[in-house]
């Protein structure tokens, strides 16, 4: 397994991952070019993430993909494990938002995030259309944290 940072020039290649994260091309783009990706390889591409830099010590996933047939095999979690550990020097808090998803809240959970904050009504003022997971609409944005 190899985890590597993708350069700037490189991300727009993995734009078709990232849209199963997050459906909208400009709600990406206002993230993708200031935050550093990193790509999960073992073989082939597994799993993707980028994180950006909110505030001085605090960090936020602002997408995390795993190539759907590969969920479930635990990539996800290593690629977790692998940001708490890249940035635990250059911060203290690791932040991310999701909809009210039980399956995603449950992978955040096992990931060691506990929950923070609720954002209302953010998919409906972020998003031109409205969004579903699992048949239920996205209405609030639940932030998790955890310690880095
Ligand atoms: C969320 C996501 C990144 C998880 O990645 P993954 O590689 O499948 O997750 P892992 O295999 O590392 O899962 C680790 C643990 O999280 C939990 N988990 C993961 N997916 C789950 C699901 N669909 N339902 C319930 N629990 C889940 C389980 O406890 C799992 O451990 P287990 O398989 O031993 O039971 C992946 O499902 C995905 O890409 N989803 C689509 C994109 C998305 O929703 N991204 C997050 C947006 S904020």
């Amino acid at each position: 397994m190899a985890i590597i940072k993708i350069k700037n020039e490189e991300k727009p290649l993995y734009m078709d991952l990232l849209l199963i994260a997050d459906e909208s091309v400009d709600m990406i783009e206002k993230y993708l070019y200031r935050g550093e990706m990193f790509a999960l390889y073992e073989d082939d591409l597994k799993a993707l993430c980028v994180i950006t830099q909110e505030e001085a010590g605090v960090y936020e996933i602002k997408n995390i993909v795993t190539v759907p047939k590969y969920q479930r095999k635990g990539y996800g979690k290593a690629l977790i494990a692998y940001i708490t550990d890249y940035y635990k020097d250059k911060g203290s808090v690791l932040y991310v938002g999701t909809g009210d998803c039980p399956s995603t809240l449950n992978f955040y959970e096992s990931c060691g995030f506990t929950r923070s904050h609720v954002v209302k009504n953010f998919f409906v003022d972020n998003y031109d259309h409205p969004m579903y997971e699992n048949g239920i609409q996205l209405v609030d944005m639940v932030y998790l944290k955890r310690p880095l």
